[in-house]
């Protein structure tokens, strides 16, 4: 067997996560937290969001992750910052009534059951406490990621082994679709809004960006009906990559798009 998951992801992830810290100053903006509040963050990773969260609130902050290797990155970073980091699935945590804000950067789309983990932040949030979510959004979330898959799906490398790949990803298509989602879990929504955000970059920092999350997914051995080898993970990244060079304008850069949700809600 072979592949990747996030703990591979997790040794590189501090210098390819461009994308996923960008769009979280949004998230930041619209959640607007106060200087005392409490804050879980929701697949924080490797911790560079939640010390974030720590310079602007005096508040308990908590970070929880399902994978050790994140973990194990945020305690070596900032584990001298009064910050409880802990390994934990999101559909697993049993806190009540205990923070003001929910932070969740990133992670929704990787959420199996995300109606019990909004169940579970619901109960963890105080009376009036909100959520804020940002996450890749739509099917074809990236069109630019979208068109390498597609090539992978048909090459005579890949194709064979790739039809047994089961997409892990949670994704709606509307704003509409997430605001339902929330709402039939108690939830008043205060913003829901699909962003469709274009950034240029060498065809390299794409193929970075795509190895900062989406491979662990599309790499990932859980998600094959059948074994994975390094044979195959090496030809599908070669045929990714290959496709980001071709995907690039007359400047020699790939203009990238990516579908984003931002939403608020209050409980
Ligand atoms: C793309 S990273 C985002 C990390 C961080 N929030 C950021 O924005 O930089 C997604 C994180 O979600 C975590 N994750 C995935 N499924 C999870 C689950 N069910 N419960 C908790 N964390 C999960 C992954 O391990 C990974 O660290």
């Amino acid at each position: 067997m072979s592949g990747i998951t996030f703990s591979e992801v997790a040794k590189s992830y501090d210098k390819t996560s461009i994308v996923q810290k960008s769009a979280s100053e949004k998230l930041f903006e619209l959640l607007s937290i106060k200087p005392t509040e409490d804050v879980l963050d929701l697949g924080c990773g490797t911790g560079d969001l939640t010390v974030k969260i720590r310079k602007i609130t005096s508040g308990k902050v908590i970070g929880i992750d399902v994978e050790k290797e994140m973990i194990e990155k945020s305690l070596n970073k900032y584990g001298k910052k009064n910050i409880t980091f802990k390994v934990k699935r999101a559909e697993e945590i049993n806190y009540k009534d205990e923070f003001d804000v929910i932070f969740c950067n990133s992670a929704f789309q990787w959420f199996k059951n995300p109606d019990i983990v909004l169940q579970k932040c619901y109960e963890a949030l105080k009376t009036k406490g909100r959520i804020g979510i940002q996450a890749p959004a739509r099917k074809v979330y990236s069109p630019n990621f979208i068109q390498a898959i597609e090539e992978v799906k048909k090459h005579p490398k890949t194709k064979d082994v790739f039809k047994f790949f089961e997409e892990p990803w949670f994704f709606l298509e509307s704003a509409e679709e997430y605001k339902e989602l929330f709402e039939r879990n108690n939830f008043e929504v205060l913003y829901a809004e699909i962003e469709e955000k274009h950034t240029k970059h060498t065809p390299e920092e794409v193929y970075n960006i795509f190895n900062s999350g989406a491979v662990a997914g599309y790499l990932n051995p859980k998600y094959y009906k059948i074994p994975i080898d390094e044979t195959y993970a090496k030809a599908f990244r070669e045929i990714v990559k290959e496709n980001f060079y071709n995907q690039v304008d007359e400047e020699g850069k790939v203009e990238l798009v990516f579908y984003r949700v931002y939403l608020i809600a209050k409980k």
